[in-house]
């Protein structure tokens, strides 16, 4: 099956020489391709030229771009979007004053939506979900992390978890699957954390790596939820079973989540809102990505991610949604782009490659997603036709991608 892009303005996100991920000063650079065709076959990228030069091509499809700009699929590493109802009425308290810290301490918040999930059947649970699933996939994204971690029991955990692995096996996008056990201590355990984290390591782990339901592990390493100390013993856990960490970090306090995924080798240390010098020094030189959601520091009216900071002292760093009912209910990609830019003063390319070739770094996917290479997974969509690169960050709602293709096909125009 061969597929033809024709009359494409500007081929966006090119990475031609085979890097995994991005760093530093290199973040600010996109490799472009303008007046172009692009040839899809069996899935993969497989050449792309100059429309001037195009010569004949048997195409099983061609689709004609108009003159819009050709970029990689998003590739959403932090998302929590199976869960079961919403949440505003915490939007309201929020709005009342409340923080979301006060929330969680009166038992709301993570708890309110495990005992929703615990209500609702797996069925209606994926029904629910894959409507955000649909949701994103027209808003450009081609590769999404979900975590677990409203269930808090083994057995809802479980069922978190297969909606997740149903989603991977109906949905045109590329899913990976991380088992959140630690999101929070369940009711039933209240007053007994440690047992709860006995439960996580000697009951949950095992269980989700006999059904091979996760990829990842993660922890809610921060002030008011789990210990350093905690993580540890569930990063160490998930190591023995094959499972490698992503770690919420950071959001609440400068809670060590750093320093202890890094430790671990943690794929991903997620969140970031608190910083300080010894936690971006632990990052240099690390395999872990720094990954930013600034979509919850927008939505819960919290201080950003210091990423210039952080790119500034040579580090790459990964853009994600965190889609969750409770800190971020939304999965757009594209406001999360352009909220980078507005909030924490990252470059359109920067942030681009953050959301694109980084994001897939922090889900193990870079060598098969995450920017238009040759022989990678054709996952990508087409804009309208635009001024610049910088006008997709820019104009924020204008309705810009026209048409969406994932592994090869159509999903979405
Ligand atoms: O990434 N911080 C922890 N977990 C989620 C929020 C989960 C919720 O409030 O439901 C987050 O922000
Ligand atoms: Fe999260």
């Amino acid at each position: 099956m061969k597929l033809l892009v024709k009359n494409i303005g500007r081929i966006v996100g090119i990475e031609s020489t085979g890097r995994l991920r991005v760093c530093g000063a290199e973040m600010d650079r996109l490799e472009c391709f303008d007046d172009a065709w692009l040839l899809v076959d069996n899935d993969r990228f497989a050449a792309y030229g100059r429309m001037d030069e195009l010569g004949e091509i048997a195409a099983d499809q061609v689709v004609d771009a108009e003159e819009g700009m050709l970029f990689p699929s998003f590739c959403d590493s932090h998302t929590h979007l199976v869960y079961a109802g919403s949440r505003e009425q915490e939007f309201l308290d929020k709005i009342n004053g409340l923080s979301y810290e006060e929330i969680a301490r009166r038992g709301g918040g993570i708890l309110n939506s495990a005992d929703l999930l615990h209500e609702t059947s797996e069925d209606e649970l994926y029904a629910q979900a894959m409507e955000r699933v649909r949701e994103i996939t027209a808003m450009g994204t081609g590769c999404v992390e979900i975590k677990s971690g409203y269930g808090l029991s083994t057995g809802d955990e479980l069922k978190m978890l297969r909606v997740i692995r149903r989603i991977r096996e109906t949905s045109p996008l590329e899913v990976r699957a991380t088992f959140l056990g630690a999101h929070a201590v369940a009711r039933a355990y209240r007053g007994r954390q440690g047992e709860y984290v006995d439960l996580i390591c000697n009951e949950m782990l095992p269980a989700v790596a006999a059904e091979g339901l996760a990829d990842f592990v993660d922890v809610f390493c921060d002030e008011g939820f789990f210990t350093v100390e905690e993580t540890a013993r569930i990063l160490r856990v998930g190591r023995k079973l094959g499972l490698r960490g992503k770690i919420h970090a950071n959001e609440l306090a400068v809670s060590g989540g750093v320093q202890v995924g890094v430790e671990y080798d943690a794929l991903s240390v997620d969140h970031l809102e608190r910083m300080g010098a010894a936690e971006i020094e632990a990052l240099h030189g690390a395999v872990t990505m720094p990954t930013l959601l600034p979509g919850a520091a927008f939505f819960l009216g919290m201080s950003y991610p210091p990423a210039r900071e952080m790119i500034g002292a040579g580090l790459g760093v990964a853009l994600a949604s965190d889609y969750n009912p409770g800190s971020s209910p939304s999965g757009n990609m594209r406001m999360v782009v352009s909220l980078a830019s507005i909030r924490m003063k990252m470059t359109p390319a920067e942030a681009i490659n953050a959301a694109t070739l980084n994001g897939a770094y922090a889900m193990g996917l870079s060598r098969d997603y995450g920017s238009i290479t040759l022989g990678k997974v054709a996952n990508f969509f087409i804009t309208k036709p635009m001024s610049s690169v910088e006008f997709f960050s820019y104009a924020y709602q204008t309705p810009l991608i026209r048409r969406v293709f994932l592994k090869g096909g159509e999903v979405f125009g």
